[in-house]
């Protein structure tokens, strides 16, 4: 006999019953922009519909994202100053540590908040840690990124996210996490994230391009993916409570490869680069966005990522509410 899977695909009820992959608004993370000053709501010229919120306002982004059933923030920090160690990232009254306490206090545990942890949007030179003539010093960088947790915990955060790429740090950053009182901070670890030109316009929008040289150093050569699988189990026998896969869209062979290999909750973040290239080429009338949006977001859940990152957070969730997706 002839399999045939067409009768399945004859009805819209039996195709949304029998969808291999399911997708939920609680697997969305969306990422916020926060910066230094007051009343901004200033549209990134990069990112499209996508903002740079003053502390005094991040709550209106929050209020309306928790009415689209997004409920999760990857918040990250523009500061006005900017110096050799970075000092805005770990100081009290740096801008991601008020904001925090800014939306605590106006929303409680209605948001969870997750903080990117890296130094390159607090340094003069806009690399990820602290350098030694031209090259990062790993074991001096974790110092201050752990000082970095600390100051994100002490002002509330749910989760710190790692993004600098140092060895060691997330043993480093769970012992100083665990010896402050906090051991109940989570930590989603940016554990596979590659040199990639699909950051360009979040360099744009955080004014963190490096000032010389490149990341190759601590970034991911991208003809890699077994190196992928042992970042990922390192960062896992350190202390991780998730590991992460970024960019997304074109390393969705390396999210499978990982989600293979971990036993962690895999996240996957679909970077400024690849929200760009879909918005510049529907604003073209190339493609459709929303259909593009709902197929390629589908396709890391299908790739094995249980969590995504993305500037589509809102409009996905209405997707899923559509059951366009989901
Ligand atoms: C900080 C950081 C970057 C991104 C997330 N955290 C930039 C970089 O590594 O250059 C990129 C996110 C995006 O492109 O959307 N290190």
């Amino acid at each position: 006999m002839i399999e045939r899977p067409r009768r399945l695909r004859l009805n819209e009820t039996i195709r949304k019953m029998t969808r291999e992959t399911r997708v939920s608004s609680d697997s969305l993370i969306y990422p916020i922009f926060i910066k230094d000053g007051k009343d901004i709501k200033t549209e990134i010229p990069s990112l499209e519909n996508q903002f740079h919120w003053s502390v005094d306002r991040v709550s209106e982004c929050i209020e309306s994202s928790l009415n689209k059933g997004i409920n999760k923030f990857l918040l990250f920090g523009i500061p006005d100053h900017k110096d050799e160690v970075g000092s805005e990232a770990y100081s009290e009254n740096g801008v991601v540590q008020r904001g925090i306490r800014e939306i605590k206090k106006n929303f409680g545990s209605d948001a969870f908040l997750i903080a990117d942890v890296c130094m390159c949007e607090y340094t003069s030179h806009g690399h990820c840690g602290i350098l030694d003539g031209k090259y990062v010093n790993n074991d001096k960088t974790l110092e201050y990124l752990s000082k970095i947790a600390v100051a994100a915990a002490e002002a509330g955060i749910d989760m710190v996210a790692p993004s600098d790429m140092m060895d060691g740090r997330i043993a480093a950053m769970r012992n100083a996490l665990d010896k402050n009182g906090f051991e109940n901070t989570s930590i989603m670890s940016y554990a596979v994230k590659y040199a990639s030109s699909f950051y360009g316009p979040f360099r744009d929008a955080a004014g963190s391009a490096p000032s010389f040289g490149d990341r190759k150093s601590y970034q991911m050569d991208y003809h890699n993916v077994r190196e992928a699988v042992k970042e990922a189990l390192t960062d896992e026998k350190e202390g991780a409570d998730i590991l992460m896969v970024k960019p997304a869209m074109s390393y969705l062979d390396v999210i499978k490869e990982v989600k293979d290999k971990t036993k962690l909750p895999l996240a996957a973040y679909s970077v400024s680069g690849e929200y760009a290239m879909i918005k510049a080429a529907a604003k073209q009338g190339l493609i459709d966005e929303y259909g593009i949006m709902c197929e390629s977001s589908l396709a890391v859940f299908r790739a094995g990522a249980d969590i995504l990152i993305t500037y589509y957070a809102n409009e996905l969730a209405e997707a899923i509410k559509r059951g366009d997706i989901g």
